[in-house]
């Protein structure tokens, strides 16, 4: 689809505040389970309550002998119900289950998962599972024997059809000592699973396709060397994490970047310009917005060495050529509303008007990377966004998640005015 860079999107206000945090104000039911994984709960209901989640936790009998819903009740604040047949806790278990936007159980024995996918309920874990309405993220770890017995296999292929999701398990060293598959997947991974299960869920992006691009390019200048920037990937990445979370389809095209992969987006690394061009293009092809927060090299040597250039070789001096890349956002046809970045050192305003006409972008994100918190690996920035119909907005330092969250607002509101 089209944009129109003369409609006239609402002004946006500053990050809404439920975009502060990424789970902030959902009520998530956490299951705990009789593993020794149990153990890992802890971190990952503390994981749960940073990100802003009202956490309530039900226990089965066994999950107690591994660890005591004292410690979840110092995390969350609130009761924890675990035994089924005390009349208060089943009141409240109930209540529990109805109100909860999401129940994640974690970890979730080989027994749940049989409980689960024959719709018994021995326990207020399962109990809750079969109450709930909400969506079910289930964190399985147990034997790998037992993860990869018929019996198991068949429950788990049982619940996937049921529209049960699943985070893991990994592979790896088990408490049994054996290697395999059955470890509980890491706590950061199983919240990331829930924020793209609940954007999916009741995101503004839901049936929406986001391009971003993160981080910068190497141009190679011989085997060992090559012509790069300070560009981390932090901030293309935060716009990626902030549309999943509102339920878009993710596309991050990302230069080489030491950051970690993110659950329900869809990566692909390229190396140089050229590379990230071709990713580009076709990623393009049917998305409903690209963002170009990459730092793309506008020049690269004319020739790479096909060996390592020695020292020796030259004199006191090296000349190397360098040719202009293509400017990757200005090619494109088209991609959606068109957003760009604008790395800027000084003439800020100047310089990043200039780039919005230039590379026909609907608006631009501005950045003094010389400013304190502000650009190449930090986990904030300050921005200016300059709007193709003259607007000019100017945020205080955020969170690299928060601006995209303001960016994608944006985005939202051309593609409204769009339809
Ligand atoms: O990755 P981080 O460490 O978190 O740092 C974030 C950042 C500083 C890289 C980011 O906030 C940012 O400013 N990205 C744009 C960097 C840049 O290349 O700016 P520019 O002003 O040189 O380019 C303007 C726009 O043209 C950008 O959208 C850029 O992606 C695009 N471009 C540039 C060169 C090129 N060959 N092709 C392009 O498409």
């Amino acid at each position: 689809m089209t944009s129109d860079s003369n409609a006239a999107p609402a002004p946006g206000p500053g990050p809404s505040p439920e975009h502060h945090l990424p789970l902030s104000g959902r009520r998530i039911a956490l299951g705990i389970t009789g593993s020794i994984a149990a153990y890992k709960a802890a971190d990952l209901c503390s994981k749960l309550r940073q990100a802003g989640a009202d956490v309530e936790v039900i226990m089965t009998p066994a999950a107690t002998e591994f660890i005591t819903p004292l410690t979840f009740k110092s995390l969350t604040g609130r009761d924890v119900v675990v035994d089924m047949f005390a009349a208060s806790e089943a009141e409240a278990h109930v209540e529990v289950a109805r109100r909860a936007d999401a129940l994640v159980i974690a970890p979730a024995t080989a027994n749940c998962l049989a409980s689960l996918a024959h719709g018994q309920a021995p326990d207020m874990v399962t109990l809750t599972a079969l109450a709930t309405a909400a969506p079910v993220l289930v964190a399985p770890a147990m034997d790998n024997q037992m993860w990869e017995h018929p019996a198991t296999r068949a429950n788990v292929a049982i619940l996937r059809e049921r529209g049960v999701d699943f985070v893991g398990p990994t592979e790896g060293r088990l408490a049994t000592g054996r290697m395999g598959p059955g470890r509980l997947a890491e706590p950061p991974d199983i919240v990331a699973h829930l924020r793209a299960l609940l954007g999916q869920r009741d995101g503004d992006l839901v049936g929406r396709h986001v391009v971003v691009s993160a981080g910068p390019t190497q141009e190679p200048v011989d085997p060992v060397r090559f012509v790069g920037n300070r560009s981390t990937g932090k901030m293309g990445f935060a716009i990626a994490e902030a549309a999943r979370d509102r339920g878009a389809e993710v596309t991050l095209v990302a230069g080489p970047v030491s950051l970690p992969h993110q659950p329900g987006i869809c990566r692909i690394d390229v190396t140089n310009v050229a590379e990230m061009l071709a990713a580009l293009e076709t990623a393009t092809s049917k998305s409903d917005a690209i963002i170009m927060a990459a730092a793309p090299a506008d020049f690269r040597p004319a020739s790479a060495a096909d060996q390592k250039i020695k020292k020796e070789a030259s004199d006191q001096s090296l000349q190397i050529e360098l040719v202009r890349n293509p400017d990757i956002i200005a090619t494109l046809p088209g991609g959606g509303v068109r957003v760009g970045f604008a790395a800027e050192t000084h003439n800020i305003e100047r310089y990043a008007v200039e780039k919005l006409a230039a590379k026909r972008l609907d608006f631009i994100v501005a950045n003094d990377v010389t400013a304190e918190g502000s650009g190449f690996g930090t986990e904030t920035n300050q921005v200016i966004i300059f709007h193709g119909d003259g607007r000019k907005e100017v945020f205080p330092l955020l969170s690299k998640y928060e601006v995209g969250h303001l960016i994608l607002d944006r985005v939202l509101a051309h593609l409204h005015a769009a339809n």
